[in-house]
């Protein structure tokens, strides 16, 4: 077996402006984020994922920069973000920074001086194009935001490409002196000595130079295809690994999305040297309709399996390599997609969490996930939100199109990304000690009983599970290295699978539903699991039985069986 430390690791993501604030600006900030390191060591995560902290407008919150090497003032300064990877790194805490390659933000002095004349030598970093016959765009691609995807710009008598936000232009990769300058970003922050990259929108970087209309109708269709996976992607990433990345003990976890797993295995495997693992945000999305994200669609336990063994078998069987999650900052909370945020919640963010540390991946946490912290209710009206996905979506389907505003709110309401971005739970004092002053966004009126410190006394809390996994995924390696292999495969409620190594074997049995579920394992499984003892699970019960052929499950139940090899100890 060959031993990799991010396969190993559990990564913790902190959503910096929603984690500690220290001086009362309702901001999260460096400082506060320091205070709590000993609160990493606590549950027992050995690598921090850090959002966008670099001087931004902030439109996007931090997605869109407007100079890479400074911090933004709002957040703290750079003696505190060394101080911060000192304090982490004193504790075996690796650091991963954001590292946003696609845009910029539109007030990044590149822009500025590129959109000035066409004489700017900034010109190339972006891309330009004249107008369609007609005069309008250059062709039919809309944003991510379900806006035209390219803005007229005056001074230079044509049209720059943004995916995003106007105020997020689209980087010309094509160009190696844009490739050069942001080696050379890459490389101040390596040099810093943090751990290697969490990188935005990564397989973005490459579009189809032709710039084609796109046939695909989906309302944040995004050039989509011609804008992912496109022909030179594999070549900047490889130059950038031997230019940079090579240099240092890093790793790094690209950002993808609309990804087969052969172009996961192309981007992830080792002796491709691009990416370490990718994130594909392909289970998380279940519930969100094809045409329009904003749309639900019911997910089935049979939709989840099948991402989940695509991954399993076709990318980590081959050797490839991926990171688990339900959730990031960009979905709403992953117990209100796939769990019960209400009767259920403990025991659904219990099994999810089961889930998303056992099978073969590198588990990715959302702050407060190991809290089972849920979707806001008070997010009602538009103003109530900051995203700015939601803005965009409320413009183009209400004003523009003229659809019921109440129809639009209840879509905005379910699927927001704000959900995943409320402040932080730490207590039952006011605003849940996330700041004394007025958080920037509202903090979850539940906070009084889901707070880490009511969890930190409770055994049988969210809290005491993740920290378990943890050192569960610490001394068992077949949680990392193990093979896979699925069980019950029809099963309408229960995920299950095997994980086994030559030391031991596990069965894992999550029930996906608010019903009780039954299961009976094949013959060849029973006779090699008969007997085996039950290792753990979210049941405050845990005096269970023995495995048997059958058995029945609670309402969101998971639990794991353990059988060890003859002759391991
Ligand atoms: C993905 C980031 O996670 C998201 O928050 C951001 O809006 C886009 N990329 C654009 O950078």
């Amino acid at each position: 077996m060959h031993k990799i430390y991010w396969k190993e690791s559990v990564i913790y993501e902190v959503y910096l402006r929603s984690f500690k604030d220290s001086d009362g600006d309702g901001i999260g900030d460096l400082k506060g984020l320091i205070s709590k390191a000993d609160y990493f060591s606590e549950l027992g995560i050995d690598t921090v994922w850090l959002s966008p902290i670099y001087v931004s407008p902030n439109v996007d919150n931090g997605y869109d920069i407007k100079d890479y090497l400074q911090i933004q003032p709002e957040y703290g300064t750079m003696e505190q973000w060394e101080q911060l990877l000192e304090e982490l790194h004193k504790r075996n805490i690796r650091l991963i920074m954001d590292l946003v390659l696609n845009h910029t933000s539109d007030e990044h002095p590149w822009f500025i001086d590129a959109r000035s004349s066409r004489d700017s030598r900034y010109r190339d970093f972006y891309i330009w194009r004249p107008a369609a016959e007609d005069g309008g765009p250059p062709n039919n691609w809309t944003s991510y935001l379900g806006k035209p995807a390219w803005t007229y710009n005056k001074a230079t008598g044509d049209y720059y490409l943004h995916l995003y936000n106007a105020k997020q232009p689209d980087l010309n990769w094509d160009h190696p002196e844009l490739r050069a300058a942001m080696h050379e970003v890459i490389t101040f922050w390596l040099d810093k000595g943090i751990d290697g990259f969490r990188m935005d929108a990564v397989n973005s970087l490459s579009k189809d130079q032709r710039f084609p209309d796109t046939e695909e109708t989906k309302l944040q269709a995004s050039g989509e295809p011609y804008t992912k996976n496109g022909p030179r992607i594999h070549e900047f990433l490889r130059e950038m690994n031997d230019k940079v990345f090579s240099k240092y003990e890093i790793f790094t976890a690209g950002e993808t999305s609309q990804v087969t797993d052969d172009d996961v295995l192309l981007y992830t495997k080792p002796e491709r040297r691009e990416l370490s693992m990718v994130l594909s945000a392909e289970a998380s999305k279940l519930a969100d309709a094809e045409e329009d994200q904003w749309q639900s669609k019911d997910w089935t336990l049979h939709d989840l399996r099948k991402v989940m063994l695509k991954w399993q078998r076709d990318v980590g069987g081959p050797g490839g390599w991926f990171g688990l999650y339900l959730s990031n900052h960009d979905q709403p909370r992953m117990v209100a997609t796939f769990g019960d945020q209400g009767e259920y919640r403990v025991q659904s963010a219990k099994m999810l969490a089961i889930m998303l540390h056992t099978l073969k991946g590198t588990p990715f946490i959302l702050q407060g996930e190991e809290l089972g912290m849920t979707n806001h209710p008070g997010l009602t009206r538009i103003e109530d939100f900051n995203e700015q996905q939601a803005h965009a979506y409320y413009d183009v389907m209400v004003l523009e199109r003229g659809e019921p505003e109440e129809l639009i709110m209840e879509r905005i309401r379910k699927k927001s990304r704000d959900h995943a971005r409320t402040p932080m739970q730490w207590d039952d004092s006011p605003h849940a000690g996330f700041t004394s002053g007025r958080p920037w966004l509202p903090v979850h009126p539940d906070y009084r009983e889901v707070n880490l410190q009511v969890q930190q006394d409770d055994p049988d809390s969210v809290f005491h599970c993740y920290k378990k996994l943890i050192r569960l995924r610490k001394e068992h390696p077949v949680m990392v290295y193990g093979e896979f292999d699925v069980l019950l495969e029809e099963h309408e409620q229960i995920f299950a699978y095997r994980r086994y190594d030559d030391d031991e074997e596990w069965l894992i049995l999550l029930n996906f539903s608010g019903e009780e579920a039954r299961w009976e394992l094949p013959e060849e499984a029973a006779a090699r699991l008969e007997g085996a003892s039950f290792l753990f699970g979210n049941d405050t019960d845990v005096s269970k039985p023995r495995c048997h052929r059958t058995g029945t499950l609670k309402p969101y139940e998971g639990l794991i069986y353990q059988r060890l090899s003859h002759g391991s100890a």
